[in-house]
């Protein structure tokens, strides 16, 4: 087979050009970084279990008309996606406080929020990615008005249905962040929901006994991240009971 063309290698993912026009292969690494890459590791089976539970994130929103650039998963560690112009800002969404926000506003991690607290920050490696207003996003034209009231509404609609989702198998949906990408159609751009949803980009407490399930895991030192990840893998039937995501398809 032809060598794919490389498009692009983040931290996560590498990214190549897919079998059709205006399609995307999306690889997921076992690497896994924190603290803007100064914390870094490999992790076994990371990659299989956010190509997983990321493919059931996205059919999940594509079942209840939120639109996403996820079209089929190809293999253990690839999807097929919608190629799309990534809108530069990390949409974070909070529903308790913890992290960068409890830490900024000096806030009890765990405190609930009185409503979903929405956030922007500029992606920008170098800079670490920067907490930016709306203002900064208008004067710098990184999105139109029109393009922040619909990054909004996405937002919210991925919060809602990820928290439902969530509190379904016991798990609290603390923050999380999504990216958001612009496709033409003709003269038309639409905005959707891209890149990745899966633990490295949430935060996910059980609900009885507070235990983290996401990438916390790996930035405070709290354990096997694999296990917080097919543990969540597992609750919502992702992972077959007895598999691993280094024997993915065992089935007991
Ligand atoms: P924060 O509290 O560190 O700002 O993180 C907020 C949410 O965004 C949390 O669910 C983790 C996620 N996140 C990413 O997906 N990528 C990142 O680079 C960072 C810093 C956070």
């Amino acid at each position: 087979m032809a060598r794919r063309k490389k498009i692009y290698e983040g931290k996560a993912k590498t990214l190549f050009e897919g079998p059709e026009p205006g399609t995307i292969v999306q690889y997921f690494k076992d690497d896994a970084t924190a603290f803007n890459a100064e914390k870094r590791d490999v992790i076994e089976g990371k990659g299989v279990l956010n190509n997983m539970l990321s493919e059931y994130f996205m059919n999940g929103l594509t079942q209840i008309g939120v639109p996403n650039h996820f079209i089929r998963r190809l293999n253990m560690r690839e999807q097929l996606v919608r190629a799309c112009e990534i809108v530069p800002l990390e949409v974070i969404v909070r529903n308790f406080a913890a992290g960068s926000m409890a830490k900024r506003l000096g806030i009890e991690e765990g405190t609930p929020l009185p409503r979903p607290i929405v956030e922007y920050c500029y992606k920008d490696d170098a800079l670490g990615d920067p907490l930016v207003s709306e203002e900064h996003i208008a004067a710098f034209g990184w999105a139109s008005q029109q393009d922040m009231e619909d990054i909004l509404s996405l937002a919210l609609r991925v919060n809602d249905f990820l928290s439902g989702v969530m509190f379904g198998v016991g798990i609290k949906l603390v923050d999380f962040k999504i990216e958001i990408g612009r496709v033409y159609e003709g003269d038309f751009m639409r905005l959707i929901v891209a890149d990745e949803i899966s633990p490295d980009s949430c935060r996910l407490w059980d609900m009885e006994t507070g235990q983290k399930l996401d990438k916390d895991v790996f930035r405070r030192d709290l354990g096997s991240l694999t296990d917080a990840y097919s543990e969540v893998a597992r609750r919502l039937g992702v992972m077959p009971k007895g598999a691993t995501p280094m024997k993915p398809t065992l089935i007991n």
